[in-house]
């Protein structure tokens, strides 16, 4: 009974329309009418993914992570119970809001609002893209992922692994901590820059289509500004993507080709290569940091590091493999 995939994410933001047209137009995502200070948006069959509110606010509102059923709902109130964490039941009011059975409200060490909710509503008509994308890859691995900037990385991770029960994929340490969690078998659900500072970095969507993204690529760069991250690989999740700023003070990242991980079998490990293989040029950082991260790039590609090839073929990895 523990949380299975990041289900939701909300942002609070005044800037409704620039909202709703990054999210249809350059992510391709579907706006579901519901007027007033509110737009939500569908990524897949269920009836909302991205909620943008018109709070007199920018950034993160707040993240919804899922749960099989109302049993594990409780199961998670009472382990947050346990440790101290002030837990609200969410009203009748707000699962509706949510478009869920039901759900519980509470507050990250980061001052960040977090849900825990069970059996989100299923739209009965097919998901219809704000552009011709293919779609994103979601299902069972969520929504995406989520990362944040945070100030204290001990007392994040004891919240996040050891309350949540977040699990562990990988972790950095150089040039800055940076940890990444899983939920099911995407890579990482969510993750956590010791930056020392305390704000959204960004969320991930995953595309089934690397010409999705190339495609969303073109779009952004004819956006004067928008590319944040230049096309880049990333050494971790095999994530080939690019970030684009939103229309809020963080990013979203734009990607395909993910790798799927076994969580009954992984266990976590140290990395030593730096966040990309190639690419990510980070265009809105200063020069001195920008070389820091293309030297370990450039470093990594000296020694020849790669993802290795996938043959689609589990034969042909197994007798690879014993070679
Ligand atoms: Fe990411």
């Amino acid at each position: 009974m523990t949380i299975k995939a990041l289900g939701y994410v909300g942002i609070q933001s005044t800037k409704l329309d620039d909202w709703s047209g990054f999210a249809t137009s350059l992510l391709g995502m579907q706006p579901v009418d519901r007027g007033g200070a509110v737009r939500t948006f569908r990524m897949d069959d269920r009836k909302q993914r991205l909620v943008v509110t018109g709070d007199d606010k920018d950034g993160l509102g707040f993240l919804g992570w899922e749960v099989e059923d109302a049993a594990g709902l409780e199961t998670m109130a009472a382990r947050l119970d346990q440790h101290g964490v002030a837990v609200r039941r969410g009203t009748r009011a707000l699962a509706v809001e949510r478009r869920v059975g039901d759900l519980i409200v509470f507050t990250d060490p980061n001052g960040h609002r977090v849900e825990i909710f069970h059996s989100p509503e299923i739209a009965s008509d097919p998901f219809l893209p704000g552009r011709p994308i293919s779609g994103f890859k979601t299902g069972p691995l969520g929504m995406g992922h989520v990362v944040l900037n945070v100030d204290n990385i001990e007392v994040a991770m004891r919240f996040y692994r050891d309350v949540l029960g977040f699990h562990v994929t990988d972790y950095g340490l150089k040039p800055y901590p940076l940890y990444f969690f899983h939920v099911n078998g995407r890579h990482h659900s969510f993750a956590m820059v010791g930056s020392g500072k305390q704000s959204f970095h960004h969320f991930m969507l995953e595309l089934q289509s690397l010409d999705d993204v190339g495609q969303g690529y073109d779009l952004a760069q004819l956006d004067e500004g928008r590319v944040a991250y230049t096309l880049g690989r990333h050494t971790n999740d095999h994530m080939t993507s690019f970030y684009a700023h939103t229309p809020s003070e963080f990013f979203v990242e734009y990607g395909w080709g993910a790798q799927v991980i076994d969580p009954a079998t992984w266990e976590p490990f140290e990395t030593h290569d730096g966040p990309s293989l190639w690419g990510h040029e980070r265009l809105y950082l200063p020069e001195d940091q920008r070389g820091r991260l293309r030297e370990m790039r450039l470093d990594a590609a000296r020694r020849g590091v790669r993802v290795p090839n996938p043959t689609n073929c589990a034969w042909l990895d197994s007798v690879i493999a014993s070679e």
